[in-house]
């Protein structure tokens, strides 16, 4: 059978849990046909034991984005295993304690600044890092929460997934002429282990069941995932700097 991912390789980030919406992309990237290698933070014996859920085996490559050694050795790393890569996936993000669950006007810069390099400016940083590897251009496809909206408990994560959104949109324009797109999927509440961080974030769900013209289920990664590798296929060849919502419809809700 065919996949729309025949032939590409791929490198995913944020494998954590069976939970992670990064491993259900690697599963559906797997099942359309392609060579998926995975990084792993913080060890990579966890996302070892979660890779060998996927259908086919992949290797890991220990990756904490803030890690400049760490971001300098992967073209390396990658190069060995796959020879070079057709999309890369971000899916990574982190706001310490403070920034989070109601604390937003007493949140010291240090962990707004950890916010923002975890969260936004390592999209930048791992593009670069994965950029020689592919020559005859790509696919990053990066995961937002909608930052049009202030949410409630979300807090530095906001601001944080408002410099993501448009450090996507810097990156298209940059990498345009190298044929390598740059896009996001904007997710619906999921239940994974950056949401339960949150304080209060399954109250914030509540709004899905609500407003959400698609029934939404929170236990379930995997429309995101597919939304992931529709953005890594062929079948989205001129669109670049886009935010695709995979969130049942809420975003367009006015009450
Ligand atoms: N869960 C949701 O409701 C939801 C909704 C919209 C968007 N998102 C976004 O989806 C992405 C994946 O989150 P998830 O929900 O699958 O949770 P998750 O906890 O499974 O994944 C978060 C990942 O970030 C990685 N990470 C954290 N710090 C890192 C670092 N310094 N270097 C490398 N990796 C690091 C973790 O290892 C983990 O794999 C995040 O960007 C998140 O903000 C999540």
């Amino acid at each position: 059978m065919s996949g729309i991912l025949d032939g590409k390789r791929i490198l995913i980030t944020g494998v954590l849990m069976e939970s992670s919406i990064a491993f259900h992309a690697a599963k559906v990237a797997q099942e359309q046909g392609a060579e998926v290698i995975l990084t792993a933070f913080p060890r990579p014996t966890l996302t070892e034991r979660i890779a060998k859920k996927l259908p086919k085996p992949a290797k890991v490559i220990e990756l904490d984005v803030t890690n400049d050694e760490h971001l300098a050795r992967l073209e390396g790393l990658v190069r060995d295993e796959l020879g070079s890569l057709d999309g890369v996936v971000h899916s990574i993000g982190f706001a310490p304690q403070d920034a989070l669950g109601g604390n937003f006007l007493n949140t010291p810069f240090e962990s707004v600044a950890t916010a923002m390099h975890v969260s936004a400016f390592s999209l930048k940083s791992l593009t670069m890092a994965c950029l020689p590897l592919m020559q005859n251009g790509g696919s990053v496809v990066g995961l937002t929460f909608d930052a049009q909206f202030a949410w409630p408990q979300y807090d530095w994560m906001g601001p944080a997934k408002a410099a993501l959104e448009a450090t996507s949109r810097y990156l298209a324009r940059d990498l345009g002429k190298q044929n390598v797109r740059c896009n996001l999927i904007s997710a619906g509440p999921l239940g994974s282990m950056a949401a339960k961080s949150i304080p209060g974030f399954t109250d914030l769900a509540k709004v899905w069941d609500e407003r959400s013209p698609l029934e939404w289920d929170m236990a379930d990664p995997e429309p995101a995932g597919r939304g992931i590798v529709a953005l890594l296929s062929d079948f989205f060849p001129k669109t670049t700097g886009e935010i695709v919502h995979v969130d049942g419809g809420v975003h367009i809700m006015g009450a």
